[in-house]
């Protein structure tokens, strides 16, 4: 029987990847996290950056907060031996991290360099793939993966270029894990916001057009926020959406539906 406690996180741990600031996707995310009762485990891309997420973890008290670059395979294998020596076990993983080199993010796909798209496509794809066979064993209850998306994985979008194809195979990886870990009762999911100003979107060219071509097409002309994404993302993770795997689920005010 279902009742109201299968709509919060109360007692489940989750691992947060990819909150650079407090415009940071992830950073929503956790919020919302937190606010369903979850306990958390936030990591920071490097010493650098650590200076932009040290309030963050001051406001959310993290049970662990430490650095990982997923493409530090040391770094990145530490996260989960803390999550296994603290709690022994995770109900959920975010994966909000993506990259490209400037040059190829900037540039046409046509003209992507080999070494660029590799970069891209191991940091913003792969590395979700590894987070998920790491997570797995940890994931003994169950539990949910996400990985975030963007619309343009799916049709053209002036300027997102090199990233479409980086984020359908991201979009396809979920599906395959979904297939593979749902034996497990493991459900995994592409989330796909709209389009949000921050450190990561500042690559891309003429963002600022994008904003405004997407609030002019979107049924509420406005455009979805961080606390906004992070509370219908937090919702796929309790157990009343765990029969909802594999999917892409778009955060994004209706705009994918639009002719
Ligand atoms: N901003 C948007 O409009 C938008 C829309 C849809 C999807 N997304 C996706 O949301 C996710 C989060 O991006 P965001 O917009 O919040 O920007 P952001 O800049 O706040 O987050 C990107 C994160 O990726 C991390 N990262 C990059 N390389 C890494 C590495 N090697 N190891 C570990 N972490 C690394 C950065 O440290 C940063 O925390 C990305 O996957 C992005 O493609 C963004």
């Amino acid at each position: 029987m279902y009742s109201m406690d299968n709509f919060n996180l109360k007692g489940k741990k989750g691992l947060i990847l990819g909150i650079a600031n407090q415009h940071s996707i992830a950073y929503g995310c956790a919020k919302a996290f937190k606010t369903l009762g979850a306990e958390l485990a936030i990591t920071y891309l490097n010493e650098p950056s650590k200076k932009f997420v040290d309030p963050i973890a001051e406001e959310l008290e993290p049970e662990i907060f430490m650095p990982c670059d997923v493409q530090n395979e040391e770094e990145f294998a530490a996260v989960f031996a803390a999550i296994e020596k603290k709690w022994g076990k995770l109900d959920f993983a975010l994966h909000s991290i993506a990259f490209a080199p400037k040059e190829d993010l900037q540039g046409r796909l046509v003209d992507s360099s080999s070494a660029g798209f590799l970069t891209a496509i191991d940091i913003s794809c792969h590395s979700f793939i590894r987070m998920a066979k790491m997570a797995e064993p940890l994931m003994v209850d169950g539990g949910s993966l996400f990985a975030m998306s963007y619309y343009g994985a799916e049709k053209v979008v002036n300027n997102y270029d090199l990233m479409g194809p980086v984020k359908a195979a991201l979009e396809s990886s979920v599906r395959y894990l979904a297939n593979e870990l749902g034996p497990k009762g493991i459900r995994v999911y592409t989330i796909s916001p709209g389009p949000v100003k921050t450190r990561a979107a500042s690559g891309l060219k003429s963002f600022d057009d994008l904003i405004t071509e997407t609030v002019k097409r979107t049924p509420a002309h406005h455009l979805a926020t961080i606390e906004d994404i992070g509370m219908a993302t937090a919702l796929m993770a309790t157990p009343a959406a765990k029969m909802i795997s594999g999917d892409t689920v778009y955060i994004d005010g209706g705009f994918h539906v639009m002719g």
